[in-house]
């Protein structure tokens, strides 16, 4: 896709407009759920216990993000409430400290507050120590999403501060950052947990690599740090050449299949996510639900043209 096409859905992702628009149209939710698991707590619990039984572990997100409304921030709060308690009644819920956990949640902060004005970074570490303590009581697992550039430092210190209540909280970071070669060799602690991507956002020259070489470059050095370290790191891609350099790096580093484990995205690689698995790795797949669906779902159609096109497709009704 060329750069300015996927700048374009990019800036679009962020439009109040064109959501208005594209959430209105009749096809939307058909094309959606190839993505996205339902609305409801019910439909994404059901769908995560198809992928438990397919041998596979979870990460649920509830979609929403940028948030300036202090109720809005609570109400999602309430929501990961209710969907940590059900996913707590499964069996795979998984109370012992020190073990890989099955089920998790992703949150992103800005959905919990962290850009409301004047205290958004107090609003959003406070909902989410409400995450983490919730979870921790159901026994799952909480990382936290990475968003633009401007909120990753203030997301890194909320996850450094709440990790000395929660150690066990995991973290992505972005390899088209510049910064994050060295975000990584100050994070990869022990018992530190790192979800490595490449960066889903339009980011300027001057914070990030633009260049799709040199972003492929930046993961594999972010992941040599990682592998060398003393965490977990977690490996999130559909790329198959940084899942095969992933095997090495893993392999180099001596590391055993239950001290790493592969990550992707509901709906993307299916037969992969699948093959990964067979062959004994952990592998988790992030499963986003719920109505606010048209960020993530521009940021997907931005990854690929062949996304866009189906889209279009089904939009001419073909
Ligand atoms: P790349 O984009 O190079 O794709 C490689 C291949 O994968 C493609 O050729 C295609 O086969 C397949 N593929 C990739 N994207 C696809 C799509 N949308 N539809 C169909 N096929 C596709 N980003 C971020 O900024 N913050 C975050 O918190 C997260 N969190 C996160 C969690 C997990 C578990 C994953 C897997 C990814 C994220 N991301 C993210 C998104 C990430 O930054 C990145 O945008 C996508 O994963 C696409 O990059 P790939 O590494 O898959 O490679």
């Amino acid at each position: 896709m060329s750069a300015l096409l996927r700048s374009a859905l990019l800036a679009a992702a962020r439009s109040a407009q064109l959501e208005r628009a594209v959430t209105r149209l009749p096809v939307s939710r058909d094309v959606v759920s190839r993505f996205v698991a339902g609305t409801t707590t019910d439909q994404v619990v059901s769908t995560a216990e198809t992928l438990l039984r397919s041998g596979r572990f979870i990460s649920i997100d509830y979609l929403g993000e940028d948030t300036t409304d202090l109720t809005q921030a609570q109400a999602t709060v309430e929501q990961y409430r209710v969907l940590i308690a059900a996913l707590g009644r499964l069996p795979q819920a998984e109370t012992t400290s020190g073990a890989v956990r099955p089920l998790e949640v992703s949150v992103k902060l800005s959905a919990l507050g962290q850009a409301l004005p004047r205290d958004g970074h107090a609003v959003a570490r406070e909902h989410a120590h409400q995450i983490c303590a919730a979870a921790e009581a159901a026994g799952l697992w909480v990382t936290v999403d990475a968003e633009d550039h401007t909120t990753t430092d203030s997301t890194l210190a909320i996850v450094r501060e709440l990790r000395a209540d929660f150690p066990w909280l995991g973290t992505v970071l972005q390899a088209y950052l510049r910064r994050t070669e060295e975000d990584c060799r100050a994070l990869a602690g022990p018992q530190s947990r790192i979800r490595l991507c490449k960066g889903a956002y339009d980011e300027p020259e001057s914070v990030a690599f633009r260049d799709r070489a040199e972003v492929d470059a930046s993961y594999l050095r972010c992941l040599g740090v990682l592998a060398a370290g003393q965490g977990y790191p977690m490996i999130a891609s559909h790329d198959p050449a940084i899942i095969a350099a992933a095997g090495a790096a893993v392999a180099a580093a001596r590391r055993k299949c239950e001290e790493y484990e592969y990550q992707m995205l509901y709906g993307i690689r299916d037969d992969e996510q699948q093959r990964l698995a067979a062959e004994g790795n952990h592998v988790r797949v992030y499963i986003p639900y719920g109505d606010q669906w048209y960020g993530y779902f521009m940021r997907r159609l931005a990854e690929r043209p062949a996304n866009l096109a189906f889209f279009l497709r089904a939009l001419a009704g073909g």
